[in-house]
């Protein structure tokens, strides 16, 4: 089967984390379309078991896949990777399917023998695929995992900045930072939206590593090894959720908005 290049890029996240990803890519490919689902409704992801993550990313998937009929799925989800990225390109065969690790490989050449701390979900750090990613950058760098539970219901809380966040970072990273890490990997797409309040926690300056960059340039090397890519735009984004919450599509929309406006500004300093 052949798709249209006006078709949508889909991006699927447990909730608002994705955004940051969805940024990236508008940012590098403003002329494609794009739907953005957020399964608010079951989030937090990485609190559950592999298999209900599983399953919930391939039903989420599905609906994009096939009733959107999307020309490539972004897994904009650490942990929804590393349950189900197997299973979806399987389903999937004949369309890019591009999920995402944390970015371990950067933060862990970035010096010598640097202090890393990689903050993500507890499922993303017990799955195997993260397992493999540790045991190749082992011998290269000191290593901190730390899951960091709490920390996505509270972003999807709609809190993303004060004393209650600085509390639950204060309590989580305490232990980790003495000394200070070298560098910090935020191995969950909902963490860069609250990038000041950890920078803020770890206290000392610190390299942040982040995947969504990488991802939206392999998304638009796949888009283009395919043909698909949209030359003309700019295209349209859609936002739609599991969430009850008649608000949750305009806070989407607006924390959307404003990643891509400082975005913008810190590309013109
Ligand atoms: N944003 C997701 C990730 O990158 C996970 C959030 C969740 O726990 O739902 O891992």
């Amino acid at each position: 089967m052949t798709y249209d290049l006006n078709a949508p890029v889909a991006v699927l996240d447990s909730g608002l984390g994705g955004l940051t990803v969805l940024t990236e890519l508008v940012r590098l490919m403003p002329e494609e379309n794009y739907i953005y689902y957020g399964d608010a409704a079951q989030a937090p992801y990485g609190e559950k078991t592999t298999e209900q993550v599983r399953a919930l990313t391939l039903d989420r998937a599905k609906l994009l896949m096939e009733d959107c009929q999307s020309k490539a799925l972004v897994v904009a989800c650490n942990t929804a990777t590393s349950a189900a990225i197997q299973q979806l390109r399987r389903l999937y065969p004949d369309r890019s399917v591009i999920g995402m690790e944390p970015a371990l490989k950067p933060a862990a050449l970035s010096g010598y023998h640097p202090k890393i701390l990689v903050l993500a979900t507890p499922v993303t750090l017990r799955e195997s695929k993260f397992r493999r990613l540790l045991d190749s950058y082992t011998g290269q760098a000191e290593i901190i995992c730390l899951p960091c539970p709490g920390l996505v219901e509270m972003i999807e809380s709609g809190v993303l900045e004060g004393p209650e966040l600085d509390a639950l970072l204060s309590d989580l990273l305490q232990g980790a930072i003495t000394p200070p890490p070298d560098g910090v990997v935020l191995g969950c797409t909902h963490y860069p939206l609250i990038e000041k309040s950890i920078r803020a926690a770890i206290g000392s300056p610190v390299e942040i590593f982040q995947g969504g960059p990488g991802t939206a340039r392999e998304t638009r090397r796949r888009l283009e090894e395919q043909g698909l890519r949209r030359m003309i735009g700019p295209g349209q984004i859609t936002f739609q959720t599991s969430s009850t919450d008649p608000e949750w599509i305009r806070r989407a929309q607006h924390l959307f908005q404003e990643a891509l406006e400082d975005e913008q500004d810190d590309t013109l300093k």
